[in-house]
């Protein structure tokens, strides 16, 4: 089982496209895919039909209760779903005064019997608050979509600095996965120029896949089906699929990585 934290601080950089598209991509090539919605925007339990359903999420976070009792099925194959809701809003201050209250989940995780699950995605809100730090202490490997543009990448020496912080301090076993840029426009040369930078930047630590500028993604979310139901040919389609196979030719690793881990 890999879990995969996609995460970036800014907001609007492609995260919950990324985390609800590659699910399903990673569900159609075979996989049986986790997503959790950690953000209370609730915007990828929306997507896939999920209304006000994140007390689970919120109860798994407060109470003295399994990680299986917030597992919701999707009408996707093999895809299961945390779905989360505004009520999670409040949560940041409620656990702050809470003793390891960053590994809540992954503890939860690690004591559910039956973990029948080849990836977790996580979707992570826009704030690096203790809800994102449960994702990136759970995490193997954090995923950063990028908006290809000049001004995202402002944030991201920053939001590297800070994943490597979590890494000494709160999960030595974390990777980059990768930046992904998103929203690429080939045609315009600004585009260009950012993935330009990006690549020699961040050399080494940026994806083959790129996501390209598609109102197909954008318009999904309306017809509450991910890409790959919503138009199978598409470019969105494509590309989420490219970046699936990415994912999987990288991470053939046997599921016992996940009980080492988790119980370390
Ligand atoms: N490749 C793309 N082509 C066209 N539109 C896109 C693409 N990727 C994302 N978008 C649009 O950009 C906006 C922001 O994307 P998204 O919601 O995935 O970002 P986010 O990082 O999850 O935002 P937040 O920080 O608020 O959670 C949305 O309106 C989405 O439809
Ligand atoms: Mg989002």
């Amino acid at each position: 089982m890999k879990i995969i934290a996609v995460l970036n601080q800014k907001g609007g950089s492609g995260k919950t496209t990324t985390s609800v598209n590659l699910a399903a991509t990673l569900a159609e090539a075979g996989k049986r895919v986790l997503l959790i919605d950690l953000d209370p925007q609730a915007s990828a339990s929306l997507w896939y039909g999920f209304k006000e359903k994140g007390k689970g999420l919120y109860n798994l976070l407060t109470e003295d209760v399994g990680f299986e009792t917030a597992i919701e099925n999707t009408s996707i194959e093999r895809l299961s779903m945390v779905p989360s809701s505004q009520i999670l809003a409040g949560l940041e201050k409620t656990l702050a005064n809470e003793m390891a209250a960053e590994s809540i989940l992954k503890d939860k995780l690690h004591k559910m019997t039956d973990k029948p699950f080849d990836y977790v995605l996580i979707d992570c809100p826009p704030t690096l608050g203790i809800l994102a730090l449960n994702a990136l202490t759970m995490a193997h490997e954090v995923l950063i979509p990028v908006e290809a543009h000049v001004m995202a990448l402002h944030g991201l020496v920053q939001l590297l600095k800070t994943v490597n912080l979590v890494k000494q301090r709160l999960n030595p076993n974390l990777e980059i996965a990768g930046i992904l840029p998103c929203r690429v426009d080939m045609r315009t040369k600004h585009s260009q120029e950012v993935l330009d930078q990006l690549r020699t930047r961040f050399e080494g630590q940026v994806c083959r896949s790129v996501i390209r500028e598609n109102v197909r993604l954008a318009e999904a979310p309306l017809h509450l089906k991910p890409i790959t139901q919503y138009d199978a040919n598409c470019n969105g389609t494509h590309d989420y699929r490219t970046l699936a196979q990415e994912i999987l030719s990288r991470n053939s690793t046997p599921s016992t990585e996940t009980s080492a881990h988790l119980s370390d």
